[in-house]
């Protein structure tokens, strides 16, 4: 008999150092459609602008990821707020601001959100954290936190640099708080398919991490996620009605391309776990032989 695998959570930190390049429209809408999908979803919100507690049409009423970080006495679940079926929130106020500053002090400062969801994260299969546009306190708490970073970006010449400077960011942090940290996707927003300079530029990242595979830089297993994210009006319409593009216009480009993405990530983890457990199984299995094996042979011994 195999004894039972605790089953992993994915924990996705959405990522990139510049504003207005998708992080939230992503965290947003792909933790939406992997809802919708039926699996369990917590979504953090940790920039002080509050864009995705606004885009979710939620006004936090009791605590919030700043009462989260900054009061150790409050249990978890009581800044959890249940945003739409399968998807719940732990939402942000402009208070965040504040906390960098009252936590400098604090020990072990970077680690906080990571033990607060230690009592959260079994009751869901997904995780994602919306980071805020900088490497603060806030960012490398959701980066000590997650596993995997996603990297919403525009495939522009530009933004290809910057992703560059980002993964050397990701390289240093990963030696020093988080060794397990894999940036695993890149999401690229706001696609315009029929440019030609965005599709040289899609052939640059993928030649790039192609390039990276085997190697042991934490981007060793990421890849160019497909499909792309049109850019579409509806998306950019959405966050003033607090609505997810599905409440809004569930069967736009925007949507589309989202819950395609959302196949893909879901899809991703489910043949993750089935090649995990099948690795159990083999091991436990060799492992009964082994010791049906050697207690043979120890009869045997004892024999002689
Ligand atoms: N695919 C898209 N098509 C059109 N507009 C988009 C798309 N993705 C994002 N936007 C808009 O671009 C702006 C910046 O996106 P946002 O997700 O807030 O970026 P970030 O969180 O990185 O600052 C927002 O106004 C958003 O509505
Ligand atoms: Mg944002």
């Amino acid at each position: 008999m195999t004894s039972p695998v605790p089953r992993p959570v994915r924990t996705i930190a959405l990522l990139n150092q510049k504003g207005g390049v998708g992080k939230t429209t992503t965290t947003t809408n792909l933790a939406a459609a992997i809802a919708e999908a039926g699996r369990r979803v917590l979504v953090i919100d940790l920039d002080p602008q509050a864009h995705l507690t606004l885009h979710l049409g939620i006004e936090p009423a009791g605590p919030t990821v700043y009462d989260l970080l900054i009061d150790p006495e409050l249990p978890s679940e009581a800044c959890v707020v249940e945003a739409r079926p399968n998807l719940d929130l732990v939402p942000s106020v402009v208070d965040l601001a504040a906390a960098e500053t009252e936590l400098a002090a604090v020990p072990d400062r970077n680690r906080l959100l990571q033990r607060r969801l230690a009592a959260l994260s079994s009751r869901y299969e997904f995780v994602l954290f919306d980071c805020p546009p900088s490497l603060g306190l806030l960012t490398l708490n959701a980066l000590c936190a997650a596993r995997e970073i996603f990297v919403p970006m525009q495939a522009h010449f530009l933004a290809l640099q910057g992703v560059g400077k980002l993964l050397e960011t990701v390289g240093l942090v990963s030696r020093s708080v988080n060794p397990t940290l894999r940036v695993t996707g890149i999401v690229l927003c706001m696609h315009e398919q029929q440019t030609t300079h965005h599709r040289e530029v899609v052939a640059d990242l993928d030649a790039f991490f192609e390039q990276a595979r085997g190697t042991d830089v934490p981007w060793s297993t990421c890849r160019v996620l497909r499909p792309a994210i049109r850019r579409n009006i509806k998306l950019a319409e959405a966050p003033s009605y607090g609505k997810t593009i599905f409440d809004y216009e569930p069967w736009c480009p925007g949507a589309v391309d989202y819950r395609k993405l959302a196949e893909r990530v879901v899809g991703d983890w489910d043949a993750m776990l089935a090649r995990r457990e099948r690795t159990v199984e083999i091991t436990t299995v060799s492992d009964a032989v082994a010791g049906t094996t050697s207690s043979r042979g120890a009869g045997a011994g004892a024999a002689n």
